[in-house]
């Protein structure tokens, strides 16, 4: 899949010479348009995306977070009780579009403060996630092959009932709580939950871990967005709607130990943000704007930061360097780096909202 590239015609300058400016506070303003909703995902497990919902999610405030994955591990990080509670969840706003005759539901969304204490400054809310998500991919099939059977304009009619669920849903629910943005953790497959999670935002936030397995991934995903013959779109509603990509998130970052070297990354992060702008610059029309340079960030691998962040649902905003902890017995200890990943996080957030 991956094309065979010549990295001396791929310029990466901007992007590296902006590095030390993030990492000391100093904001180089990116031209990006702002939307009220993103989701963050790409086809590719464990490469970040609910360790960046979660610590994107306390940059800001009046905030709705949706967790459409089936793993629910962003639920747990807001409600340590998430694998016992039953609550009313994601799934449960969904199905009635799917099943028709099961009532709908309001209210869904619960303020994270309550079951997360790190969180109490916050007026954030989130819906839940549902293990049974991993049967909504077949339903939502069955679904769409009963309104393709319905004759007339009423079929495009029922598509869209289907496809905008989710969408339409969220709506309701940040007016319901008085909610200002979305943001939307999908999982690492594109049927299901993701599928609609795409046309519930307009803008997507794609990780990509600095490993070629992610490259691909990030491909297949723009594969999925454009074919005419994917998944994404043999199922289009009425007005074409296909969301746009805002970001990049390089994640798992490495940088250069020469002396002398301020906050550039190494030669293997380096190669990976080449292959990712020559993507982004070949399929720029897939972008919000029209300069890859635009919508290329870089996030530190988190380290011992992101573990003791895990283990305690603890956004790594609120890590100070050298807080430690024992986990499985192993001391892990938050890194001098959590400045600069603070800083990282603070930007990727200015970009966005
Ligand atoms: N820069 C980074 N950004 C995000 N995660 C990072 C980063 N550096 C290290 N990590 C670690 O990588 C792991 C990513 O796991 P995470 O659950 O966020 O991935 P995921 O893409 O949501 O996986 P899944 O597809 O299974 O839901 C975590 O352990 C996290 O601490
Ligand atoms: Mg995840």
């Amino acid at each position: 899949m991956s094309k065979k590239i010549n990295p001396s015609k791929i310029l990466i300058t901007n992007i590296i010479s902006r590095q030390d400016d993030i990492a000391n506070g100093n904001y180089p303003h990116l031209p990006l348009p702002k939307f009220p909703k993103y989701t963050i995902g790409n086809l590719r497990g464990g490469i970040g995306k609910t360790s960046l919902a979660f610590n994107l999610s306390y940059q800001t405030d009046n905030l709705l977070v949706v967790d459409t994955c089936p793993q629910g591990n962003l639920s747990y990080f807001y409600d340590e009780e998430y694998y016992v509670n039953n609550s009313t969840n994601v799934r449960d706003l969904i199905l009635p579009y799917l099943l028709p005759g099961l009532g709908k539901a309001t209210r869904v969304a619960k303020n994270i403060s309550a079951s997360n204490p790190h969180f109490e400054k916050k007026n954030s809310y989130y819906i839940a996630s549902s293990n049974d998500l991993y049967h909504l991919p077949s339903q939502i099939t069955t679904a769409l092959n009963q309104a393709k059977s319905i004759p007339g304009t009423q079929q495009m009619t029922a598509i869209d009932y289907i496809l905008y669920s989710l969408r339409d849903e969220i709506e309701r629910e940040m007016k319901e709580a008085h909610l200002e943005r979305c943001l939307i953790d999908t999982s690492p497959f594109f049927a299901g939950a993701t599928h609609l999670a795409w046309h519930a935002t307009d803008a997507l936030i794609v990780p990509v871990r600095t490993d070629q397995q992610s490259i691909n991934s990030f491909e297949l995903l723009i594969d999925t967005l454009s074919n005419s013959n994917s998944e994404f779109r043999k199922n289009i509603p009425s007005d074409g709607h296909t969301p746009k990509i805002q970001l990049v998130v390089l994640t798992h970052c490495a940088w250069s130990t020469k002396s002398g070297a301020r906050n550039e990354p190494n030669q293997q992060t380096k190669m990976f943000i080449t292959k990712v702008k020559d993507i982004v610059d070949r399929n720029i029309q897939h972008f919000t704007t029209q300069d890859a340079d635009n919508h290329i960030l870089l996030l530190d691998d988190f380290l011992g930061t992101g573990r003791i962040s895990t283990v305690s649902s603890k956004p790594i905003s609120l890590l100070n360097a050298g807080d430690s902890m024992r986990i499985n017995r192993v001391k892990a200890t938050v890194n001098a780096s959590v400045e600069k990943i603070k800083a990282q996080l603070s930007y990727i957030s200015k970009s966005i909202w």
